[in-house]
């Protein structure tokens, strides 16, 4: 079973889930791809000597380069990782089901256009929650609008701001995103 991660940023979600999946033989992260060249998850892969692919954002809305990159390393399940562009309707035709993402908020609350990083975290600690967390769900032609595969809380205090928050977040995303990837392309393969 293959899997490709896409990210834009830091690509800390890139680093655990490669570390993860790093000694198992039956689920391999084949591809790492990003609109980001300068992006840290592309360093990930390097280090772990994983191919990657750099596109633009013109070239992501035909998406023939990312759908024939993906279609000659057999992807079975593409995964989003820190990934800021909205994915093509033609993607999501070519992988029903099959497109996983993780948002840093309990969806539907604190979704959509706009709300990633610390967009998210400043409007939850804005509105004085009481407990956050992670989502993972299937991905859509919408921003952070389909199936919830998976959501973990974090509890909230007074004390807390949009960093520690985002450091509670941060420690959700390494001990759950891994494993729901893996019990996830265990169920559709
Ligand atoms: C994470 O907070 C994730 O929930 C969101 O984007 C962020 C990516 O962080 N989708 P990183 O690049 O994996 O460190």
């Amino acid at each position: 079973m293959n899997i490709a991660l896409f990210a834009s940023g830091t690509g800390s979600n890139v680093y655990n889930i490669i570390q993860y999946f790093k000694s198992n033989h039956l689920i391999n992260v084949v591809a790492v791809l990003s609109n980001k060249s300068n992006a840290g998850a592309l360093n990930h892969a390097k280090n772990a000597g994983i191919p990657s692919l750099t596109f633009s954002k013109k070239d992501f809305t035909s998406a023939i380069t990312v759908e024939e990159f993906l279609a000659e390393r057999k992807v079975d399940l593409i995964v989003l990782a820190g990934f800021l562009l909205k994915v093509p309707e033609s993607l999501i035709d070519l992988y029903p089901n099959k497109i996983i993402n993780i948002h840093p908020a309990l969806l539907p609350n604190y979704g959509g256009k706009g709300m990633y990083g610390m967009h998210v975290h400043n409007a939850v600690i804005a509105a004085q929650e009481k407990k956050s967390g992670i989502t993972i769900h299937l991905v859509n032609e919408n921003y952070d609008d389909g199936a919830t595969i998976a959501q973990f809380e974090c509890g909230l205090n007074a004390q807390d701001t949009p960093q520690s928050l985002a450091q509670k977040v941060s420690g959700l995303e390494k001990s759950h995103f891994p494993r729901t990837i893996e019990e996830y392309i265990l169920k559709i393969k």
